[in-house]
Order: structure tokens, then sequence, then C-alpha cells
């Protein structure tokens, strides 16, 4: 009981102790090595005066190294190049029995001993410069092959250069189109100039090929357009069959008034000439022989056709040349105070339809 625990310090010493005893158990004496190049070295007192005791642990083949400066030692050996490399052949030359005297040895044959730096140095040399060093120092530099330069792509060639096709087709649409243009301006104008110049554009800038082109371009074009004027409907603009002349008051007694002749073929008279009644009416100016326009000649009081020289009162009646019947009248009323004239309603003197009151307007 009043056995005194051992302390961590002293189990580990014991255990070092055990494992240096094991050591020196497994690999023989290095004075009993049969190594012929260790024995001068094992026998000279001065380089090993003591065996196996404070010497390392041996370095058996494909044993780990013993400690850390065994390890730096061999990395600067390794990294010392050519004249550090005899290290490790005099340390190997060395019994390995005397690791001390290996150490003296190998250092000797190193030489001073690298720093880090020229380590580092050693170990990027011999890394990156591999290829480099294998040229002689003194032999000219390679010449450097100067890289295939790639091809530009087809998309950019041929956006900046169009295709003989696609130049080929504006040329013919350019030329179709002026053509076109200068046919129709001669079709709407009549202009024998511009189809002249359409046919000038059309001879001499084409090529067969394009003429071909063009033609069945400007054919689908003429086509398509008279396809289009056909859907459209024949609209015929004439003037309304209602207009308004004007009040009463505008047309003096014993007139005949041209202002609506040119617009809308008639004239207003106002008259008491007729069966002794004071009456506006509208007489169309159409002569009732071949629908001539006869003329009011106010110096003689009537209506003259210069076709075949028909003659007609200012009541309308004919009297004189080949005029079957009088003019005809046409609707007339009053509207919102106005004269109100319809061409849309005829009134004829022989078939007794003049005393029809749409046929005039009495004037009180
Ligand atoms: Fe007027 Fe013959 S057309 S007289």
């Amino acid at each position: 009981m009043d056995e005194k625990k051992p302390s961590t310090s002293d189990i580990l010493a014991k255990i070092r102790a055990q494992k240096a005893a094991a050591a020196g158990a497994a690999s023989p004496p290095a004075a009993e090595t049969p190594a012929p190049e260790a024995a001068p070295v094992a026998e000279a007192p001065s380089a090993a005066p003591t065996p196996a005791p404070a010497a390392p642990k041996p370095a058996a083949p494909g044993a780990k190294p013993g400690s850390t400066k065994d390890i730096l030692a061999a990395i600067r050996a390794k990294g010392a190049g050519a004249p550090a490399a005899a290290a490790p052949a005099a340390a190997e030359s060395a019994p390995a029995s005397t690791p001390a005297a290996a150490k003296p040895a190998a250092a000797a044959a190193a030489g001073p001993r690298p720093s880090v730096q020229d380590m580092l140095k050693a170990v990027r040399e011999g890394k990156g410069a591999a290829a480099p060093a294998a040229v002689a120092p003194g032999a000219p530099k390679p010449a450097v092959a100067a890289p295939p330069v790639p091809a530009k792509p087809a998309s950019a060639a041929s956006k900046k250069a169009p295709t003989p096709q696609r130049r080929s087709l504006a040329c013919i649409l350019l030329v179709a189109v002026a053509s076109l243009a200068c046919f129709i301006g001669s079709a709407l104008t009549g202009s024998g100039l511009l189809f002249l110049l359409g046919m000038l554009v059309w001879s001499t800038l084409m090529t067969p090929f394009m003429a071909a082109w063009a033609s069945l371009i400007e054919v689908a074009s003429l086509g398509t357009l008279h396809t289009a004027r056909f859907m459209m409907p024949n609209v015929l603009v004439e003037p309304p069959s209602k207009f308004k002349v004007g009040p009463i008051s505008d047309y003096p007694l014993n007139t005949v008034s041209n202002k609506w002749k040119d617009q809308f073929g008639v004239w207003i008279v106002h008259t008491d000439q007729y069966e002794g009644q004071n009456l506006i009416f509208a007489l169309a100016s159409v002569c009732t022989h071949l629908g001539c326009t006869p003329s009011w000649l106010d110096g003689e009081q009537k209506f003259k056709c210069p076709c075949h020289g028909s003659g007609f009162y200012i009541t309308g009646v004919n009297f004189e040349g080949p005029a079957p019947r009088p003019l005809e009248r046409m609707g007339l009323k009053i509207a919102e105070g106005m004269l109100e004239v319809d061409k849309s309603m005829k009134f004829q003197e022989e078939m007794g339809q003049w005393v029809d009151p749409a046929s005039f307007v009495s004037v009180s």
C-alpha cells in the first residue's frame, strides 16, 4: 500500500527503454555486421569508439527514418543536387552500424549545409525548367513556331460580304420595282417617256436570268393589282338628286337662271307666260330631239339647241326645229324657306304632267 505510483515520465522512460532494448535485440550489433566496407570504419577507434549505445536507430533498408534530423538530412541531401548526391553514397558506404560516423562523413561530402531557400530554388528549377534543362546552355534557342491563326467563322464572313445569290436577288428586285414603277406611271399618266424608260431599265440592266425573274414578279404584281381593282365596286360619283337653289327672291319674274346649268343640268325659270300663272319651275337642259344641251338666249327670250336648231319658249314649249315635244320639268318645292329641286322626278307637258303641283312653285 505504501508503494508509490509511477509518474508519467517514469512510464514513458520505461517504454522508451523497452523499445530501445527491443530494437537492439532485433538488429545485431554493428561491430558484428559482416559488411566488408563497414569493417574498416567500424574498427577505427577514432570514428566510432563506442558502438550501438549512443547510435540512433539503425538505418535498416526500407525502414522509416528515425528522427526529424535524419529526415531533414535526407531531404537536404536530395535537394542539394549532384555534389550533395555524394553524401548518401558516402553515407551508404559507411557502415550501418556507425550512423554517428556517417553524419560527419556525409556532411563533409556535402560541403556547407544548404539553406532552405537553396533547397526550394533547386526544387523549382528541377520541376519548372525540366524541358529547357535538356537544351545545352550555349546552344541557340530553338525557333518558336507561330501558332496557327484560327479561321474566321462562316457567319461573320457572310455578314460582311453578301453571297452572289443574295446580291443578284436584290438586284432583280430593284430592277423589277423600278421598271414596274415606270410602267404603272406610264399607264396612269399616259406618258410614253415613262414607258420607254421602263423598257430601257428592263432591257439593259438585266441578264436573261434576271429578266425571267423580273417578268414573273411584274406579272404577279400586275395580276394582284387588277384582282384588287376588280374586287372594288365601281362607284359613279354623281351630284345628289335633291339640292337647294336658294329663296324665291333670287329669281325675278320672266328671267332664266343659268346658275345651276353646268353643275346640275337645270334652269330655274320664273315666268307668268304659261297659262297666265306666276310660276317658278325647273327645266332640264336636255333637248328633246337628240339630247343636246340648248342655250338660253336672253336677247331673243328663247332656248336654242345648237345641234339641229330646235327652239323653245321661256315656258319650255318647243316652237321650231325638229324637237318633237317641250322640255321636261323637274320636281320643285319649298323646303325650309328655300327652293329645292328633285331631279328624280320628271314631268312632261304632252303627258299632262305639268299640272302636277310638284312640278312648280306658285308665286303669289
Ligand atoms: Fe336639239 Fe336636235 S338635238 S335639235
